[in-house]
């Protein structure tokens, strides 16, 4: 991370995203919302980035699944390629969590998929995180489901795991740490890495060895 590799200009096109397969579509665009939601809990959002973020899941949870389904729809490539964008003005400005800095370690480890480790760590990055970002969880839900407002303030947090993971299984990744190689005798040495990661820093709380590592077993 550096301001040095800052780009000057960036040339947003669709169009070249169209020739992507839909497991690559399924994992960049997770990647993406997982941009968002990060970006949106950091301990370093600001109303800016919150925006952006905020404009970013709305158009990857609206998108999605049709950029799979009619890979050629340029309209819908548009709002996906639009959703990535702002995501990345989010988290290149208010940082990322523990979901990227636990996908992190696994893509170090195995060289697995990056879009896939965030999309099977999120739904879990949301149970562990929410007590210490109620409001700003809450705020994401009534953002795609305007009428949550009668929702309880117990029933949000499953609400948004339920949101996340159904779009996880729609776009059919299913992956678990077993299916990239992971060994149990692993899990450690991968809690040691994304312990050390950057990206936990601005998680809304902070984690211990022990929690990264109980994580992992979740998705093991
Ligand atoms: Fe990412």
């Amino acid at each position: 991370v550096s301001k040095a590799v800052v780009p000057d200009i960036s040339l947003i096109d669709p169009q070249t995203t169209t020739t992507m397969s839909s497991s690559l579509t399924a994992a960049t665009g997770m990647d993406a919302l997982v941009h968002a939601f990060e970006a949106y809990v950091s301990n370093a959002s600001s109303d800016i980035t919150d925006l952006h973020a905020l404009k970013a899941i709305e158009l990857v949870y609206a998108n999605l699944k049709k950029a799979i389904s009619e890979p050629d729809n340029m309209e819908v490539r548009s709002k996906m390629m639009l959703g990535s964008l702002h995501a990345g003005m989010a988290f290149s400005n208010a940082s990322l969590g523990i979901v990227h800095a636990m996908a992190h370690s696994l893509g170090g480890l195995k060289d697995s998929p990056h879009g896939e480790c965030n999309a099977i760590l999120l739904e879990h990055s949301i149970d562990f995180n929410y007590a210490h970002a109620p409001k700003r969880y809450k705020r994401i839900l009534e953002h795609i489901f305007p009428n949550s407002g009668s929702i309880k303030q117990e029933e949000i947090k499953m609400n948004l795991i339920k949101m996340v993971r159904d779009l996880r299984l729609a776009v059919g990744i299913t992956t678990t740490l077993s299916d990239l190689g992971i060994e149990k005798s692993d899990l450690h040495q991968l809690a040691l890495n994304a312990n050390n990661d950057a990206c936990l820093a601005t998680n809304p709380v902070d984690a211990s060895l022990e929690q990264i590592e109980a994580i992992y077993e979740k998705i093991f």
